[in-house]
């Protein structure tokens, strides 16, 4: 059975889509813990009534990105991780951080990648105009959303679409895909790079 550690910030939906894979598809792997910088993230009751050990490590308590960053790792190492999985976790992680898990760590990121790293993914998807858009699941490097690319996932841009509307469109397929690439990870690891 491998660990895995789940971060989020917010609503944790992807958390949900994982939790609710892992038990349903009988992974060999077990959610080890829930772990969120803010003590009113979405997902924590879903975790908590899934039987999850949860942890708030709470981000604006420290003083430096380097002191959250050592205490999050305290905190993950707990529960003696095989794979960590940023769902949502709206934090830049310190090289220092990354490094420690390096090639172990996943994070999804709502945009086709490289297009559109960093935030308001769906407004600069609206703004440039372009007719695809989705999400990407990638392995964290310390290079903001640029590590290798594990899956893709495209959803069309419609005449008129709003940021809101895009977002919800692109969410439902990160459940999908969130879950799908996570399996394949724990299965088979990382695909060779060419
Ligand atoms: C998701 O759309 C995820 O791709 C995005 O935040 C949302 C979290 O939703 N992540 C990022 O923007 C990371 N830079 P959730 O909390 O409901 O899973």
């Amino acid at each position: 059975m491998k660990n895995i550690v789940i971060l989020i910030s917010g609503g944790g939906s992807n958390m949900a889509a994982i939790v609710r894979a892992a038990q349903s598809e009988q992974w060999p792997a077990r959610i080890a813990a829930v772990i969120s910088n803010r003590a009113d993230a979405g997902g924590l009751p879903f975790a908590q009534a899934n039987g999850i050990p949860t942890v708030v490590i709470p981000s604006q308590d420290f003083a430096s990105r380097d002191a959250f960053d050592a205490a999050l790792r305290a905190a993950i190492d707990e529960f003696l991780p095989d794979l960590i999985v940023l769902a949502g976790f709206m934090r830049i992680l310190t090289a220092p951080f990354v490094a420690h898990y390096a090639g172990r760590m996943l994070n999804i990121h709502p945009s086709l990648l490289p297009r559109f790293s960093g935030l308001h993914t769906h407004r600069q998807a609206l703004a440039a105009g372009h007719d695809r858009h989705g999400a990407t699941v990638h392995i964290v490097t310390a290079e903001l959303d640029h590590g290798p690319v594990l899956g893709q996932v495209e959803v069309a841009v419609l005449p008129g679409d709003t940021e809101a509307a895009l977002a919800i469109r692109v969410l439902q397929q990160e459940h999908i895909l969130y879950p799908r690439v996570i399996r394949d990870f724990i299965e088979h690891g990382a695909p060779a790079q060419h």
